[in-house]
């Protein structure tokens, strides 16, 4: 979508997520955007103000007053001219500052002045991130209309690993945009999401699974929410904590998910089966823990339900489903014998080939196959951005209304 015609105040604060701003200036620029910088004096100790004058194309903002010499930078009209302001990044001292409505420099009186919408995107290190006192200020800037972007987990700037780095700048232009088209496309829809692993127990300490983190199945569910849907997720053990925005079932095999999945399908108007349900099971599952022996142990394995496609053959003509396949070799033919067998609208294949695809990371690679025999190929995308490619996508399918 282009930003052409579309003011926006980016704030910037001292935080070393400082240096992806830049980035998130470039592409508001690209996409068409007018962009001026306000920023603490804070931040210039993480970037420069040169180089985000550089990229905005406009002198960055940080003092009330201009130079010294009496004429200040009106911080009612700043507030007035954009369409939309975001603080990215937005460290914990200013959330507070924000949400406590003080106002010691030229961004908090920015804040305070904007009648326009305003998004954050916290940064800080995952305790800061969870204390009490940063949660209660995002609660309460929330409660005054303002948007989070909420922070990513992983690696961070102090060497912990955790929830606290600012959401990635094509994630926020995602935001941005999506906040711009206010677009409500599958406003009335109900649309169920499978997601995440399952896990099929041996013995009460041990079970098969796979790698799946749940989090493409996530970034499906934020796209369905963000452009109207009433989300309904079935999601196998995963780390992440599921906002509760989602009406969620808690499963752990894939049995546990075939009989949720068809208590709720035949309500749902989009299917999408993002889950990586293993196949087979232990045909026994011992009460006690397998002891160790001197010989080999030889495990017999059951086959499970295949979820997509029981409820494919139940599948309405007004229903649309789209199925995953995850595959390391012949992955295109195999895809296409997926569409078919388990009666998807669409197919969304992910190779384990291709770098920054699949489990785990926020990239993913995609070929999306309709049963038209069309097929787009996406490049090395974030996991946000697949999420509404394949969106897009339904919009194509011939049953869509
Ligand atoms: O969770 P992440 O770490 O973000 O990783 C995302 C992902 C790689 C798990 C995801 O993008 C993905 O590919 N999910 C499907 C994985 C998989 O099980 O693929 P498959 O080719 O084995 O299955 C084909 C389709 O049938 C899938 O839609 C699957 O959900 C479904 N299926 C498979 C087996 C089964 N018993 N029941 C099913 O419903």
């Amino acid at each position: 979508m282009s930003l052409k015609g579309k003011r926006i105040l980016l704030g910037v604060t001292g935080s070393i997520a400082a240096y992806k701003s830049a980035f998130l200036v470039r592409l508001l620029i690209k996409a068409g955007a007018e962009v001026q910088i306000v920023a603490t004096a804070s931040a210039f100790e993480f970037i420069t103000p040169l180089t985000l004058a550089t990229l905005s194309k406009k002198p960055v903002l940080s003092e009330f007053q201009k130079d010294n010499t009496g004429a200040w930078n009106n911080h009612v009209e700043l507030g007035l001219w954009a369409d939309l302001m975001i603080v990215a990044p937005a460290t914990a001292n200013t959330l507070g500052k924000f949400s406590g409505g003080l106002c010691d420099n030229l961004l908090e009186a920015v804040y305070l002045s904007a009648r326009c919408p305003v998004m954050l995107a916290p940064a800080m290190d995952l305790d800061m991130y969870q204390h009490s006192s940063v949660q209660d200020s995002m609660r309460k800037l929330i409660s005054y209309g303002n948007h989070i972007l909420e922070a990513q987990s992983g690696e961070l700037a102090s060497g912990l690993s955790g929830q606290g780095r600012m959401m990635e700048p094509e994630d926020i232009l995602i935001e941005i945009e999506s906040f711009f088209s206010k677009s409500k496309d599958f406003q009335g829809k109900k649309v169920l999401v499978t997601l995440g692993p399952t896990q099929e127990a041996l013995d009460p300490v041990r079970f098969i699974s796979n790698h799946s983190s749940g989090k493409m199945g996530l970034a499906i569910a934020e796209s369905f929410f963000k452009r109207g849907a009433e989300v309904h997720l079935i999601a196998g053990p995963i780390k992440t904590e599921i906002p509760s925005k989602f009406t969620t079932v808690n499963v752990s095999t894939a049995e546990e998910m075939l009989k949720s999945a068809q208590s709720k399908h035949s309500a749902m108007d989009i299917c999408v089966f993002s889950a990586a349900v293993a196949d087979y099971r232990p045909a026994e599952v011992a009460d006690q823990k397998i002891k160790k022996s001197d010989s080999d142990l030889s495990i017999s394995l059951t086959k499970n339900p295949d979820i997509a496609q029981t409820l494919g053959k139940k599948k309405s003509q007004k229903q649309i489903h789209v199925g995953f396949a995850l595959e390391t070799e012949n992955e295109k033919k195999n895809a296409k014998q997926k569409l078919t067998k388990k009666n998807f609208d669409l197919v969304v294949l992910n190779s384990l080939q291709d770098k920054g695809a699949g489990f785990q990371g926020d990239t993913n690679k995609v070929t999306i196959f309709h049963r038209s025999g069309e097929q787009i190929e996406s490049e090395l995308l974030s996991k946000s951005q697949v999420a509404e490619l394949i969106l897009d996508q339904i919009k194509n399918v011939p049953v869509w209304i």
